[in-house]
């Protein structure tokens, strides 16, 4: 069984779309627990409705509280294979990070190394691609490391939004594609064809 921790901040369409595709797949893939910076949100909603473990590692008490090194040892007993950061919009502290050298990968909706950062999240990304009138966006997987989007890039997918009139409609747009680019990059960990050669990822 391969075992996987998400981490949400609000809605949950990603991690709705990642329950969804390994409830399809033949690979044997579970997620252990949910874990927001929230107390509560509607990706806890849907954790719960699949009896799903919810923690919160909000600042403010609240059920299921924990601080990150609580965090860090509840993720090890459980046996957590990968930690996808799917709509997590909290810096991930340094502890997680040595704790799980490789093994953190975060979803972004834009074309990293562009529009990534500090700051970088949600509709505040489609904002900058939109008023850069850039012609294409689209969805990013990579590793985490200390730094805010920094990490080595493991998959993208380009969208054409050279007719988009908003920045939501580009958000919408690049929504569908990380649907189907997360869980595809999830299930090639999970069979072990993620593989770093000549310093650069490869997908078998
Ligand atoms: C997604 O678009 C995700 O790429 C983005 O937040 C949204 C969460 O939606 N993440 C970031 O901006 C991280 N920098 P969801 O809760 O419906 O999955």
């Amino acid at each position: 069984m391969y075992k996987i921790a998400v981490f949400v901040s609000g809605r949950g369409s990603n991690l709705k779309a990642i329950i969804n595709s390994i409830a399809q797949t033949e690979i044997k893939i579970e997620i252990v627990c949910v874990v927001s910076d929230k107390i509560e949100c509607p990706a806890f909603e849907i954790a719960e409705n699949y009896r799903i473990p919810t923690y919160s590692v909000s600042q403010n008490e609240g059920k299921d509280s924990v601080v990150y090194s609580e965090l860090v040892s509840i993720l090890k007993k459980m046996g957590t294979d990968l930690i996808v950061l799917a709509g997590f919009l909290k810096k991930i502290p340094d502890i997680l990070i040595e704790n799980f050298e490789k093994k953190i990968i975060n979803i972004h909706p834009a074309l990293l190394p562009s529009f990534g950062g500090k700051g970088m999240y949600g509709l505040n990304v489609h904002k900058a691609v939109f008023e850069k009138s850039a012609q294409v966006s689209g969805a990013t997987v990579h590793f985490v490391d200390k730094i805010y989007d920094n990490g080595k890039i493991i998959a993208q997918e380009c969208v054409d939004i050279s007719d988009a009139n908003s920045p939501e409609e580009i958000a919408e747009k690049v929504l569908k594609v990380e649907h189907s680019l997360l869980p595809k990059v999830i299930i090639k960990f999970s069979d072990n064809k993620v593989i770093e050669k000549n310093n650069r990822i490869y997908l078998l």
